[in-house]
């Protein structure tokens, strides 16, 4: 696997591999290393960065700004995402300027409702054509949105422009396989796989039954890999879908670059497929 861009967004393609941006600048302690492991996964090609005006209420997008200082603008993409009670005019423009403005650029890349409100989809998705037209963000899409939500999208006037659907994924949480994945690629959506690393989720395992599980061990230590690497090369190995995780240290940034390289055979994933059974039914969208 390369890191050749998600194909799914054919006029502005994702990378395979982007950068979580979720608890990032809450901690004026860390943000050296925070703005270090952010250009660290530019340089490996981890080219889009995720954040939203509610991740600590806009510190995470101020030191995603900082840390891209100086940096030509077209070395990487940017992706936030508005509240729900925001998403529509005048307090969906008012935040998109808010987030451009802490993030010090002219324009988003990509632009999320976060989750579902109250808000009716037909005035979201009329004020997010607005703000492309406008030229304040190249493409919108959605967050924590199901097959039935993904449904309803596709039935107001131009929701099929979504570009895309950022979900939790991961190897205890792999019920978006049975629909929503399928339903996204036959649509032209990008799936962004939000906790990669099983940071979160409700469903079946934590993240500390992954690290102590011993065939996930063995199979790791087979490629000379962690656990975690080998989560993440799980949820890369699905097409049409991108992978945001978050790292706030360069040598995590660097771990996870590798995930792509790992070269797990079928034989191996159907070893890992006996123990994390992928789904026979529907199961409802896990968030975090
Ligand atoms: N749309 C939504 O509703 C939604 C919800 C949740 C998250 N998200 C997005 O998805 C991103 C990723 O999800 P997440 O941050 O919740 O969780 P995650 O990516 O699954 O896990 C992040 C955690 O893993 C650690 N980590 C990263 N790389 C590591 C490595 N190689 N070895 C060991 N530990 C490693 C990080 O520690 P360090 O920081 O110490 O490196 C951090 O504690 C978020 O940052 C956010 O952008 C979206």
């Amino acid at each position: 696997m390369s890191l050749r861009n998600n194909p799914t967004l054919s006029a502005n393609t994702l990378p395979r591999l982007g950068q979580g941006c979720w608890n990032i600048g809450d901690d004026p302690t860390k943000a050296h290393d925070e703005k270090a492991a952010l250009r660290r996964g530019l340089e490996l090609g981890m080219t889009l960065l995720d954040t939203a005006e509610m991740y600590g209420a806009g510190r995470s997008e101020a030191l995603v700004g900082e840390a891209l200082r100086g940096l030509p603008r077209g070395s990487y993409q940017l992706c936030s995402k508005v509240y729900p009670h925001n998403a529509k005019d005048p307090l969906l423009t008012a935040s998109c300027e808010a987030s451009l403005k802490r993030l010090n650029a002219d324009a988003l890349d990509l632009y999320l409702l976060h989750w579902r409100g109250d808000v009716p989809l037909a005035e979201t998705v009329a004020g997010l054509e607005g703000l492309v037209k406008a030229g304040k963000i190249r493409r919108w899409g959605v967050s924590n949105f199901d097959v039935s939500d993904m449904e309803e999208l596709w039935a107001v006037p131009n929701g099929p422009h979504c570009a895309a659907d950022q979900v939790l994924y991961h190897l205890g949480s792999r019920g978006v396989e049975f629909d929503l994945l399928p339903w996204l690629r036959a649509h032209g959506v990008a799936a962004m796989a939000y906790c990669p690393l099983a940071q979160g989720g409700t469903l079946r395992r934590t993240r500390q039954d992954f690290l102590t599980d011993p065939p996930l061990r063995a199979v790791a230590k087979a490629h000379d890999a962690s656990v975690l690497q080998l989560m993440l090369a799980f949820v890369l190995r699905q097409p049409g879908v991108t992978a945001i995780p978050k790292a706030g240290r360069p040598a995590h940034t660097e771990q996870n670059a590798r995930a792509l390289s790992l070269g797990i055979s079928p034989q191996e994933w159907a070893q890992i497929d006996a123990v994390f059974w992928p789904p026979t039914a529907k199961m409802h969208l896990d968030i975090e």
